[in-house]
């Protein structure tokens, strides 16, 4: 039967005058996706069915938020059981506790622990803490970095041409989005990344000013970046000596990299650490660790910290089983993402090559992305703005769907491999990249 999305299609008409861009992000509807998106269905292990019928697989992995793949039989049997005792009691429960127990034991910093829901509500909390710790207004971030939705950090991380982007030395502040309150990025610091100078330069510039220096642990909403050398430990090493606090965005880096993250995998010891996606396998959890003197200013009276749905009963007992599989056999769930995920590198290393297509696949661990793009590596957001042809990355992403593979066609974001894929999977998805490179790209 020929490929067909034409169910899709239909869904999709119904949507207009209904929902906005055909779902509740705009990351999801036709600005990647092309005309319309696809709708799915159900999904189990590494693949994911849409309403027509056709079968896929998933490397999108609802953006990093399924690290064991989609219904995962001890995630079911967790969450089931939590459904069928209630939900969500917004009262202390024991499950809570055990989930922020086994934090502590995964995550080296977390010498306390305060759950949320989404990655930006974590962070939200994270950088109110630490502007009431330090008593300083300002908060530096990285240009091309994104931390969620929220005003304070929302600048800067949209691709651009890069004619709009100013001088390395004093780059322009462009805000990601209309409605920002109005003073919301004034005290916001925007530097470039893996560049110690430009970040000892702009601490020079605000003395005493800078409550917190946030940044994602390995670029990951500009494809896929990692650290230069030494980079991480240079920044913390800055912060500390100017009473800094350190914020390491581990939203998409969490139980992914390594159990620790990134904090582990490059040995730091950040004063907090935001976690997301990956924590809760499917259900909003998310979670804010860090030093407990820090933390403990979130005590009644301190740092304001709400949340009706903070640390659900339902998705603290996905957290907990998740946490219990992915370190489980002395964490062999890492062992076997990374290595699935080097072989899928290295054999679109030498497709792309075979077929004289100019794409460079940048990956740490588990997270790649495919850079089409004439330059030997992609090292910021500069690079990226510069010389990433996200078209053709998008046109090679939508002419897999046929051939059974789906991602994200975004070139800013980056596929993940999960416990669920096989090597199978990695055989099957690099002849499907083949036939779809010579079907018309
Ligand atoms: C590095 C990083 N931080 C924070 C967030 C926000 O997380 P959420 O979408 O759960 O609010 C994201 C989302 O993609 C992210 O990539």
């Amino acid at each position: 039967m020929p490929f067909s999305t034409e169910k899709s299609k239909r869904i999709y008409e119904r949507t207009l005058g209904v929902l906005i861009e055909a779902s509740s992000s705009s990351s999801r509807g036709p600005a990647n996706f092309g005309k319309y998106p696809i709708f799915m269905e159900r999904a189990r292990g590494a693949r994911i069915y849409d309403v027509d019928g056709n079968e896929y697989i998933d490397w999108m992995m609802a953006f990093g938020a399924l690290p064991l793949g989609h219904a995962h039989p001890e995630i079911v049997e967790a969450i089931t059981e939590a459904a069928t005792t209630g939900a969500h009691f917004a009262t202390a429960t024991p499950v809570e506790l055990e989930v922020a127990e086994m934090l502590q034991r995964i995550v080296p910093n977390a010498e306390r622990v305060r759950f949320a829901n989404t990655g930006t509500e974590a962070m939200m909390a994270a950088i109110r803490l630490a502007r009431g710790v330090t008593g300083r207004p300002k908060l530096l971030k990285f240009e091309g970095h994104y931390h969620g939705w929220h005003d304070d950090l929302l600048v800067s991380s949209n691709v651009l041409p890069p004619s709009a982007l100013g001088l390395r030395s004093d780059p322009i502040k462009i805000p990601d989005s209309s409605g920002l309150n109005r003073t919301a990025l004034e005290d916001t610091i925007v530097v470039t990344w893996n560049d110690l100078p430009a970040l000892q330069r702009a601490i020079e510039n605000h003395p005493g000013q800078i409550a917190a220096i946030i940044t994602e642990g390995i670029m990951a909403n500009m494809g896929v970046i990692p650290p230069a050398e030494g980079y991480l430990r240079g920044l913390q090493e800055l912060a500390k000596s100017n009473g800094i606090l350190f914020i390491l965005d581990e939203t998409v880096t969490g139980f992914r990299i390594a159990p620790g993250g990134c904090q582990e995998f490059y040995k730091l010891s950040p004063d907090l650490v935001t976690f997301g996606k990956a924590l809760g396998c499917g259900l909003p959890v998310a979670a804010l660790v860090g030093r407990a003197d820090v933390m403990d200013a979130l005590k009644w009276g301190g740092v304001l910290h709400y949340g009706t749905h903070n640390g659900s009963r339902i998705g603290m007992h996905a957290a907990r089983a998740n946490l219990r599989v992915l370190t489980r056999d002395n964490n062999a769930s890492f062992r076997h993402t990374w290595r699935i995920a080097e072989r899928l590198c290295v054999g679109y290393r030498e497709l792309f090559k075979k077929k004289g297509r100019a794409v460079v696949v940048q990956n740490v661990g588990p997270m790649f992305q495919l850079m089409f793009t004439d330059q030997p590596t992609i090292r910021d957001y500069r690079d990226f703005c510069q010389f990433v042809d996200r078209a053709a990355f998008q046109k090679f992403v939508l002419s897999l769907f046929p051939f059974g593979v789906y991602a994200s066609p975004s070139a800013a974001l980056h596929s993940i491999v999960t416990l669920a894929h096989t090597d199978q999977d990695v055989d099957l998805t690099l002849e499907a990249s083949g036939l779809a490179l010579d079907s018309n790209n």
